[in-house]
């Protein structure tokens, strides 16, 4: 077998981008191989400016020549400097440990966006109209042939943009949501398969959206009252010559056929006012308006680093039920993000009127109570005259059900496709094993994820909130990057979230539009820290902590100058959805001040700065000193005696060893008084599991995790859930559904659970940042018979599947090139477990280490391995 193979060619976490604006883009790729410990010794990065230079190895921009270095990921051009719409071409080979060149990597592409201001040649524009949906067009010649097109667009709302009637590209609510005062992104699309000889023309439509429209908790017109476009379309010619399209008073504005829209409150389409052919040449626009131009803007116009929001599949509703006369229930069977299309035939002006719903009440209505004052209500008049097919452009919620009312007549079964919409976030993780449940759980984690990954992690997908509640975020990240690739969507949220950060370095408690909402909450605010850090150990990228960092030292300090003698004040909402148990607010604040502090400790070391570490490190034994002081007695009690305040001291390490065993007595007691019942709201959930793997009580967190009566996962699944429920209460046996005021069924903070069926069921973790270094240690428990995991990390694929085999256990592991890792075989002595076969300390590429925690531990070089023990 020959040596690596470099694949996966990324810059900044996208494939191909157009359109980066960072000035020294970051690349990354991974080393391929079967062999066992294969690495990565030298590599060399080729970028050109055309393909034929790429093709004939002449890196013209850019040629590192044969570097000794093992690093794969996030290495900072350092050519020619690049200039705006410059196209990087780029390959790499990578060298292996016997020093072997590779072949050359699939090539790869990257542009570069607007860098300078005197870049834009557009103007925003806008139409202020009756409708909500102003359509602005532009025809223009083309006369020559056409090299390259390349068109740059924003808005401030929502656009579509249009060329000669087709959609450019596939993103969804472009440009995305940031506190447009500050910030708003564009993005690049190529569009020379647009273009045609002659007339052309380039359309948008217009929407509200986050800018205009209703956002969470606050109203409409947050940012400004109607949208505005600024676009600019870039034509090359095979000659030579270029020419730019670009929004400015030359365009016209109409009105289009959607009467309203907004992301909360839904979306009616008259098709009676459709205007056909208005985004394509021929079209006669001499009745269309003068658009608006806009005055200033003084946000920071840039390219977007995050995901685009696009449709990932359809789903056919499950059964149809007619509670009542003249209404029809659609049932998808799952609870998803998006909106549904219709296909209907009737009369023009007919309006067909579309509910969406989580839950159903009693009478198998839907129950639209929980979404408060988001209407959540699409509505389609018909042209009339043969089939028509319809489906939303600028509004989404996540539902289950669907109340149709309106049908001409009765709708059949196919009436109505579900269309699955979110942040094009790249799955990277998944569980399965031998419990359906939990198999359950995984799949209504990764739905509730999937819902509220759209453009920020946002608490829920429907009600009138929606909003990037920086407490769910953090709680769930470590899950969440499990579940998926999510650097970019981090990347982009954490500017949102620095972006709201308040001038006394107090974070908010959602981002965008903290300053409207509340800010420097325990465990809320505390994302400031957790989230870099997190993104850094996940993706080993120093970026998140060395952009971050001012941000996470301002926080820490912000809580240092609001406490006293070190403790916090008994604010915020504390355990959030806690059952029956209430843990002090100073007891969890103060734990979580500690937290922040130590993680901008470590950031400082990791960033160099010496006295910085040594400041934070210093400060964070003074808060565990205080905090032991005021909160915990000799016998290892915490103040509150409630299982998230062991949770967290545990987890932070804020106890001395002697009285860590005692509060963790505490912790399993309180537990098994409860019959074996979690009690914790959200923020003790997220290291509960955790705390309980370190303490050596798995078979406790296994019937945690395995319970299906009240408060549990199971309890929510064996009552239909679909996606991970906000309030363990929601829906029960004895009341129903929970007063509609705060009852959302989709929310993930309770989902944290699922970083310990990846790190501790299938034993998946990180041993140093970006998983160069991994660790394999499954802890078998629960009556499970086996276990199969996978995790696409920033090296390559990791894997771990065990299967409980008599009294002895299987373990297959796959290990990336270019990494290492130490597999952990339940095993009472090394000499009972083979790996294919043989001895395991004989196998190739295998090395017994020691004996630790009841299991003989090996350490490994990639390449796939099957461990068994007796
Ligand atoms: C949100 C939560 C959020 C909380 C803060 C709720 O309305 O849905 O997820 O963290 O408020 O108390």
């Amino acid at each position: 077998m020959g040596g690596l193979a470099p694949a996966r060619l990324r810059c900044e976490y996208h494939t191909n981008p157009l359109g980066i604006d960072v000035a020294a883009p970051r690349l990354s790729w991974i080393v391929e191989s079967d062999r066992r410990g294969a690495r990565q010794t030298a590599c060399q990065v080729l970028v050109a400016s055309s393909e034929e230079n790429l093709a004939a190895g002449k890196g013209d921009l850019w040629d590192t020549g044969k570097v000794a270095s093992e690093e794969t990921l996030h290495l900072a051009y350092a050519g020619k400097p690049l200039r705006s719409r410059m196209r990087c071409h780029w390959k790499v080979r990578a060298w292996d440990e016997r020093d072997r060149p590779s072949e050359w990597s699939v090539p790869a592409l990257w542009t570069m966006g607007l860098l300078e201001v005197s870049d834009w040649q557009a103007k925003w524009i806008g139409y202020d109209g009756p409708a909500a949906c102003p359509h602005l067009r532009k025809a223009f010649a083309v006369e020559r042939p056409v090299r390259r097109a390349t068109v740059y667009a924003t808005a401030l709302g929502l656009y579509e943009l249009r060329l000669n009637g087709r959609r450019v590209g596939r993103d969804r609510f472009t440009p995305g949501w940031t506190d447009y005062h500050t910030r708003c992104y564009y993005r690049t699309y190529d569009v020379t398969d647009l273009l045609r000889d002659g007339e052309n023309v380039v359309g948008a439509i217009l929407a509200p959206g986050w800018y205009a429209g209703h956002v969470g908790l606050v109203g409409p017109h947050v940012y400004g009252r109607t949208p505005w476009l600024l676009a600019q379309l870039e034509i090359e010619y095979a000659d030579g010559s270029t020419e730019t399209v670009a929004t400015d008073k030359s365009w016209r504005a109409a009105e289009g056929p959607i009467v309203e829209t907004d992301l909360l409150m839904g979306e009616t389409h008259d098709a009676r006012r459709e205007v056909p052919g208005w985004d394509g040449p021929g079209f006669d626009a001499a009745d269309w308006a003068p658009v608006d131009l806009k005055g200033r803007m003084d946000a920071e116009i840039g390219a977007s680093p995050g995901v685009p929001v696009r449709v990932h599949e359809e789903m056919a509703p499950a059964r149809m039920t007619q509670p009542k006369p003249g209404a029809w229930v659609f049932d998808f069977g799952q609870e998803f993000p998006g909106w549904v299309r219709l296909k209907v035939r009737g009369r023009a002006g007919e309006k067909v009127v579309l509910r969406f719903a989580e839950m159903l009440e009693p009478d198998g209505t839907v129950h639209t109570a929980n979404l408060r004052s988001a209407k959540c209500t699409d509505a389609y008049v018909l042209r009339g005259g043969g089939e028509e097919v319809w489906e939303p452009r600028f509004t989404y919620r996540a539902f289950r059900y669907v109340e149709v009312t309106g049908w001409p007549g009765e709708p059949g079964p196919d009436a109505l496709v579900g269309v699955v919409a979110h942040s094009a976030v790249p799955r990277a993780g998944a569980f399965e094993c031998s419990n359906p449940l939990l198999n359950r759980l995984q799949e209504n984690v990764v739905w509730t994820q999937r819902a509220n990954f759209l453009e920020v992690p946002t608490d829920c997908p429907q009600r009138d909130e929606r909003l990037g509640w920086t407490g769910d975020a953090q709680i769930f990240i470590r899950t969440a990057t499990y579940n998926a690739d999510a650097a970019a969507f981090f990347a982009k949220w954490l500017v949102d979230l620095g972006d709201a950060q308040r001038a006394d370095g107090a974070f908010p408690d959602v981002a965008p539009l903290g300053l409207w909402h509340g800010a420097g909450t325990a465990a809320w605010g505390d994302a400031g820290t957790i989230c870099p850090w997190t993104c850094y150990e996940v993706y080993g990228d120093v970026r998140f902590l060395e952009r971050h960092y001012g941000g996470m030292v301002r926080w820490v300090e912000y809580l240092k100058a609001n406490s006293r003698g070190l403790l916090r004040p008994a604010e915020g909402y504390g355990d959030w959805l806690s059952i029956q148990a209430d843990t002090p607010k100073d007891v969890l604040a103060t734990a979580y001040f500690a937290l922040s502090t130590r993680l901008t400790a470590k950031a400082a070391a990791v960033l160099g700065r010496e006295n910085d570490r040594e400041k934070y490190e210093a400060l964070f034994e003074d808060i565990q000193a205080a905090f032991n002081k005021a909160y915990v007695a000799g016998d290892g009690r915490i103040k509150g005696d409630t299982q998230t305040g062991y949770v967290l001291a545990l987890q932070f390490d804020l106890l001395p060893d002697d009285l860590r065993r005692r509060a963790a007595r505490h912790l399993v007691e309180d537990i098994k008084k409860r019959d074996t019942h979690l009690s914790t709201g959200i923020v003790g959930l997220k290291d509960l599991m955790t705390v309980l793997a370190k303490i050596g009580e798995d078979d406790v967190a296994y019937q945690l995790l395995l319970n299906d009566t009240f408060p549990s996962w199971g309890y929510e699944i064996k009552h239909g859930a679909t996606t991970i429920w906000e309030r363990w209460n929601g829906w029960t046996e004895e009341k129903g559904l929970h007063d509609p005021g705060m009852n959302s069924f989709c929310h993930y903070a309770f989902g944290a659970v699922g970083e310990w069926l990846f790190s501790t069921v299938a034993g998946i973790e990180a041993a140093a940042p970006g998983f160069k270094r991994i660790v394999v240690r499954p802890r078998p428990g629960g009556g499970l018979e086996w276990t199969r995991a996978q995790y696409e990390s920033v090296h390559g694929l990791v894997a771990s599947a065990w299967k409980v085999e008599g009294k002895g256990l299987a373990i297959s592991v796959t290990i990336p090139a270019n990494t290492t890792a130490e597999v952990h075989v339940p095993a009472g002595r090394a000499e009972d477990v083979t790996e294919g076969g043989r001895p395991a300390a004989e196998a190739e590429g295998v090395t017994f280490d020691r004996m630790a925690g009841g299991a003989a531990v090996f350490r490994v070089g990639s390449g796939a391995y099957e461990f068994v023990s007796r």
